[in-house]
């Protein structure tokens, strides 16, 4: 007679698989570790934005970037999209703003394969697997007048040494244009905000699936960093760096009935920084 020992109810398969699912707390990562985590959904990454179903990406952060960026996006300006991931708003930004240069770096190796098969070979656009810190002790002080961080803060090893080389690369005059999930309606939207382990006044590692509004049943999972307010604030005033306009953007009404969950607060926070030294002058 066949052994039945390992089998168990779908019910608690099932259960099984979603307490596996849902967030939890971690140890903080390296950025090693965090890169390899961003190997793994790259493929996927990709291929939702470019078939328009991370409607977050395509509706809400991406015209809030561009509109914060809009006075830097001026022919001769140099342009750094930091945690480019595979590279599609880089590959845009070069398409739209032919005579700005643009540079895309990521850690994530298969984030950068992605972007330079199918985004590279244009004269105003470059590729390099590197993180920002990285990055910053290769070029030059003062070498971008805008760095876009679209969704990167949350997700670094250590915020105030991505946002120093931030700042270090800024031309004085330049801009610090960032986005990153709402640090206080994300934890709600997240459902973990009730978590034992969680608290909104500490800097917390959490790990969870990677699943978007339109994907919500993705298994594989990433880090991301929950910080509060303050945590944000005082960070960009040690970097040096001046908080000249934030945004809590909402969907429009046509693309609000596309979530399949509804918008109740803010999900994401962005905002356009100022080098100190340039507002000092
Ligand atoms: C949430 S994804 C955002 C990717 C891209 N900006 C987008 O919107 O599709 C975060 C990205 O940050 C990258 N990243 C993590 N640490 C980094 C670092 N220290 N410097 C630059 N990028 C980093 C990851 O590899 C990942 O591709």
């Amino acid at each position: 007679m066949p052994r039945i020992a390992s089998f168990r109810p779908a019910t608690e398969a099932a259960a099984m698989t979603s307490n596996r699912l849902r967030p939890r707390r971690v140890e903080p990562r390296t950025s090693d570790e965090l890169a390899a985590e961003w190997d793994r959904v790259a493929a996927d990454r990709d291929q939702l934005i470019v078939e328009g179903r991370d409607l977050s990406y395509s509706y809400i952060l991406i015209p809030a970037l561009l509109q914060l960026s809009a006075k830097w996006l001026m022919p001769g300006h140099r342009i750094l999209d930091a945690g480019c991931g595979t590279g599609k708003f880089a590959s845009e930004l070069a398409r739209d703003h032919p005579e700005c240069q643009i540079v895309g770096i990521d850690p994530s190796p298969s984030s950068i394969d992605i972007a330079d098969h199918k985004r590279s070979g244009v004269a105003n656009l470059q590729f390099r697997q590197q993180t920002v810190e990285g990055f910053a002790t290769e070029v030059e002080r003062q070498s971008f007048d805008l760095v876009i961080a679209n969704m990167l803060l949350q997700n670094v090893s250590s915020l105030p040494s991505v946002l120093n080389a931030c700042a270090q690369m800024l031309d004085a005059n330049g801009a610090f244009v960032f986005a990153v999930p709402h640090p206080c309606f994300w934890p709600r939207y997240w459902k973990y905000e009730k978590a034992p382990w969680f608290r909104y006044d500490r800097e917390i590692w959490i790990e969870a699936p990677f699943r978007t509004s339109l994907n919500p049943d993705n298994p594989v999972t990433t880090t991301h960093t929950h910080r509060p307010l303050y945590g944000y604030f005082n960070a960009f005033t040690a970097a040096g760096l001046v908080v000249e306009e934030i945004t809590e953007p909402y969907p429009d009404e046509g693309i609000e009935g596309q979530y399949p969950i509804a918008w109740e607060f803010p999900r994401f926070l962005l905002g356009r920084c100022r080098p100190r030294c340039g507002i000092d002058r």
